[in-house]
């Protein structure tokens, strides 16, 4: 997500906005800030987080199914990006989102994001199953699971290759990208492991290091010059 300060509209605490490549965003009325870039919600998720993390991951490690950590899931936004393209490419995937406030299942339908799976069967049981409890298996190679919770009170979490770090912004969630919460959200991934996010901060640089990551800079998605990709040593 780019963290793109707008208006608070005094509307319900979602709504659908659109974003510069034709899909829509969420914007979240309290916060005032959408789930991702207005410069495109479907490239930004594609490049921060497919792109540069997980098929980064997959071209340089065989093991298979990659499993997926997401903190601040939302929509699934970049799930559905994952699972398509796995989908298509045959890559067995493990994912598991964390997340305390599932949007309104109508505005997920609404936005359309489900039409990024090909099969009109993934589309209906991704749309029937969120936000579920129970494990969504779209194949018997792909398979999600959802943490109703938040970050810091999740427990532990299971051993994971990739994480897909989508936290509201710095400036609008300090709390998230706090040394303690960093460390937190990592300490299930695996040596090797790729930590990517669309936010880069000296401070978040910083801790990566101390935490024993290789700190990278790749081109940020669409509106951003840089994102930040992590490996841990
Ligand atoms: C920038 S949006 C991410 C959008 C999401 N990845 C998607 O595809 O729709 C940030 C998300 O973090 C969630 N969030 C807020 N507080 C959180 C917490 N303490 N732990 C985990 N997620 C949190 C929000 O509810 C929101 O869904």
């Amino acid at each position: 997500m780019l963290p793109d300060e707008l208006p608070v509209p005094g509307k319900p605490p979602v709504s659908l906005v659109p974003t510069s490549d034709g899909s829509f965003t969420l914007l979240h009325g309290e916060h005032g800030q959408t789930y991702h870039s207005v410069h495109g919600a479907f490239q930004e998720a594609r490049h921060v987080f497919l792109e540069q993390g997980l098929c980064h991951y997959v071209h340089r490690n065989a093991a298979r199914p990659v499993r997926v950590l997401e903190v601040g899931f939302g929509t699934g936004l970049n799930f559905l990006v994952s699972a398509a393209y796995c989908l298509q490419h045959g890559i067995g995937l493990d994912y598991t989102g964390i997340e305390p406030a599932p949007v309104p299942p109508a505005l997920l339908t609404e936005s359309g994001y489900a039409d990024l799976l090909d099969l009109p069967e993934h589309r209906n049981a991704y749309l029937t199953w969120y936000p579920g409890r129970e494990t969504l298996h779209l194949s018997p190679a792909v398979q999600l699971r959802l943490t109703q919770s938040s970050l810091m009170q999740v427990a532990s979490f299971p051993e994971s290759d990739v994480l897909y770090f989508d936290a509201f912004a710095p400036s609008t969630q300090p709390e998230m990208w706090t040394p303690d919460a960093i460390a937190h959200a990592v300490s299930a991934l695996q040596p090797g492991g790729v930590f990517v996010s669309y936010s880069i901060t000296g401070k978040l640089k910083r801790t990566l290091k101390e935490l024993g990551f290789t700190v990278e800079k790749p081109k940020g998605a669409a509106g951003k010059r840089e994102m930040i990709r992590a490996i841990r040593d």
